[in-house]
Formats: C-alpha cells, structure tokens, sequence
C-alpha cells in the first residue's frame, strides 16, 4: 500500500513535520510505502477560477494552469491513501494547502460520483502551535473538501503543543491502522 503524506508547512522541523514524520512511521509499520511531500516546496499557485467561474476542469478533470499541480495530481490519484498535514493558520488551512486542495476539488469533485478520489481513505491532522485554537474549524474545513471529492475520512486530527506527544502516537497509530485496514480489503 503506497500512502502519500502531504505536509503543508514551511518549516522542516515544526509540529507539522513531526505529525508527518509520525503518520510515515505507522505506514511503515504496517508494512506499506510512505511518500512525503511538503507543499511549501513545490510551485503550486491558487486556483485561477478560469472563464465565467466554472473553468474547463469542469469537464477535463484536469487543470489547466501548468506549474507542479499536475504531477501532485498523478501522485495523489496512484496512492491507495491520503494522509493531509497541514498547520493551522487564522483558524484554517496553510495557504499552500488551501491552493492545493482547492484545485484538486476543482478536477475531481466536478467528476461527482466518477471522482477518482472516490472512497480513498484520508487522514487529515491540524497541527496549531500557537493559541492552539482553530484546530476544529481549521478541520471541518478539510472534511468538507473531503466530502466534496467523495474521498473517506478515516480520521481527523488536532494537535497542539500541550497535545503533541500523544498525539503523534495516535497518528502513527490512525496511520497503522489505516494500512492494516487496506490490505485485509485488498
Ligand atoms: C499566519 C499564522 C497564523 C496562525 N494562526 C494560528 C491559529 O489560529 N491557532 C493556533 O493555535 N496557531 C496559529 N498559528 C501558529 C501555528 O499553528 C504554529 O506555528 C504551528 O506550529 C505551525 O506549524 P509548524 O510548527 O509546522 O510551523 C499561526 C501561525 C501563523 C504563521
């Protein structure tokens, strides 16, 4: 089972690297490949919202705006399973989650029920680090782009810096468990 872990904060080795680090570590152990991809180092840019609104992702599946969106795309559509890392910012998602996740919605929930996320089994972790607040919004943010793909939540995760050491136990063990759970179906 191949997971990718996508990670989607600017700092290497922050909470949200060691909530990477962890749900790799679960992957791992439960004998799947883990792929770690961190948002912040690739070129992605926010959705365009080309012609009246309803650009021709609408129909294509695919966006037309060509920077490292494409082969992210690709990646994510080859994984048996989608861990999502994101820090928390304002209550929200990181602005390099946001740009992603807002493009991958645009190609594949306008697929409906044809969406190739349909039924992929996501982990999403909110990792605040500062007041600790916005951990839920920031996450019933990224379980309605969850829903909106037609993609399966498995889990949602807040973390903060009073919670993080067992938290990242719960993650890598969500991770393991979510693997496990994968080859008994497969
Ligand atoms: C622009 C910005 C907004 C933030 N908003 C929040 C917030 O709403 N709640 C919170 O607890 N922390 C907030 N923080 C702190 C981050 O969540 C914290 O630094 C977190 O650990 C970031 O992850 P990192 O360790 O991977 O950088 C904010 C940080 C930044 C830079």
């Amino acid at each position: 089972m191949n997971v990718i872990i996508i990670s989607a904060s600017p700092n290497d080795d922050g909470l949200t690297a060691a909530c990477a680090t962890a749900a790799a570590e679960g992957v791992r152990l439960a004998g799947g490949q883990a792929e770690k991809v961190c948002l912040n180092d690739l070129q992605i840019g926010m959705c365009r919202a080309c012609e009246n609104g309803w650009g021709a992702c609408r129909n294509d599946h695919a966006c037309q705006t060509q920077d490292d969106f494409q082969a992210l795309h690709s990646r994510v559509l080859r994984a048996d399973a989608i861990v999502l890392v994101t820090p928390v910012y304002w209550g929200e998602m990181s602005e390099s989650a946001k740009a992603f996740t807002d493009r991958l919605r645009r190609c594949e929930a306008s697929a409906g029920a044809e969406s190739r996320l349909a039924g992929k089994p996501v982990i999403a972790v909110a990792a605040a680090g500062g007041t600790g607040g916005g951990m839920i919004t920031c996450l019933a943010s990224i379980e309605r782009w969850i829903q909106h793909v037609r993609a399966r939540t498995f889990d949602l995760i807040p973390v903060n810096r009073w919670s993080r050491e067992y938290k990242l136990v719960a993650i890598q063990e969500a991770a393991r468990t979510m693997v496990a759970g994968l080859q008994i179906q497969s």
